[in-house]
């Protein structure tokens, strides 16, 4: 017998409207707008204002998604936060989403993986509605990564931003929805992207915070080929495993970390930009935040049935690819 599928059937987003550009970095770094967009393809992104704290976006987004799908909070089973900015070290932010939405009768947990992390969340989802013991599961990601990034790299602070996305994940009336994934991890590759202190093992002091080493690390080359690798070999993995070939598929909808990472994978896979889900220029790398920002941006193409991959790279390393049939026409 096979499991009833988990199908999205609604998005719901939040963007700050404060704009950080090219220009306003041009400012603030040894840095130039040729420079971010030719090596990067970022022309702004979106800073929330300190004292909001990611809860506030998801507040925002999950209304949103509530009203788009005209769903009641209060049956909303579960709500899983991927994130690494959550308002607090504790509690869980997704409680307090859930408090701020009314979603009284939902339980909640945030969910790490960087940038992988809405993949690894919505394979998580997928699993508690296939099981028949949740039926209105909302997935989230999202990340303030102004409030971690060292604004004197200009390495790093060039790509991120702040976004987040949720979406619905119910049971499916039929074959459409999540079909599966493949997931990876790398605890080698901690070194290359990651934040130094305030976790347990390096707790803030003094010489930390002046060294700045409670902010985002960055080697930026070593992670760019990972990504590149990681990406395209999963992508490979989950077409074989569902036996479908690159012609087959309607859309990929890529981690916006860089658009040479997406142009790359685009090419190893041999698939056309035209059917690549892109909109790194609006928003940057919002860690959790892109997967469901992309979708909500190009959700009025997608149809019923579409065949769609989703793919990500992040810290950790953590990467992976999952397969889907979009449930609904917008
Ligand atoms: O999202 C999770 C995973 N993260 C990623 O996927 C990010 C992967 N990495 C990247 O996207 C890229 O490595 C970066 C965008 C972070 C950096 O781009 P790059 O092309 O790898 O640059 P680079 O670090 O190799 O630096 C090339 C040059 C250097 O100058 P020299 O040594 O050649 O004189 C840098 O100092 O570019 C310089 N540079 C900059 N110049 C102007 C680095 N950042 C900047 C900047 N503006 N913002």
């Amino acid at each position: 017998m096979s499991l009833q599928k988990a199908a999205i059937t609604g998005i719901g987003t939040y963007v700050p409207d404060d704009k950080l550009t090219n220009a306003d970095l041009e400012k603030m770094v040894d840095t130039n707008d040729e420079w971010i967009v030719s090596r990067t393809g970022i022309k702004e992104r979106r800073i929330l204002p300190k004292g909001l704290g990611l809860s506030y976006m998801g507040e925002h987004a999950v209304k949103q998604l509530l009203e788009k799908t005209n769903t009641d909070p209060l049956d909303i089973d579960l709500i899983i936060c991927a994130t690494i900015t959550g308002d607090y070290r504790f509690p869980d932010t997704a409680n307090q989403i859930a408090m701020k939405v009314g979603a009284n009768n939902a339980y909640g947990f945030e969910l790490g993986a960087a940038c992988s992390g809405f993949l690894y969340a919505l394979q998580t989802g997928s699993k508690f509605i296939e099981s028949g013991t949740h039926k209105k599961v909302i997935v989230i990601g999202g990340d303030v990564m102004s409030s971690i990034i060292n604004y004197e790299d200009r390495s790093t602070c060039v790509i991120f931003g702040d976004g987040l996305g949720a979406v619905l994940l119910e049971p499916s009336p039929d074959e459409d929805g999540i079909h599966n994934a493949i997931m990876k991890a790398d605890g080698s590759g901690v070194d290359f992207l990651f934040m130094k202190a305030g976790g347990s093992k390096n707790p803030i002091d003094a010489e930390l915070l002046v060294a700045k080493e409670h902010l985002v690390f960055q080697n930026g080359g070593p992670v760019f080929k990972r990504a590149v690798q990681g990406m395209s070999s999963t992508v490979k993995d989950v077409l074989a495993l569902n036996g479908l070939t690159r012609d087959d598929i309607n859309w990929v909808v890529p981690h916006q970390a860089n658009i040479r990472i997406i142009q790359t994978v685009a090419s190893m896979l041999d698939f056309p930009m035209e059917r690549v889900m892109v909109n790194i220029e609006k928003f940057g790398n919002t860690t959790a935040g892109t997967l469901p920002l992309a979708l909500n941006d190009y959700e009025s193409k997608l149809k019923k049935g579409d065949k769609v991959i989703l793919t990500a790279f992040g810290g950790g390393f953590t990467w992976g690819s999952l397969y889907l049939t979009w449930a609904y026409d917008s």
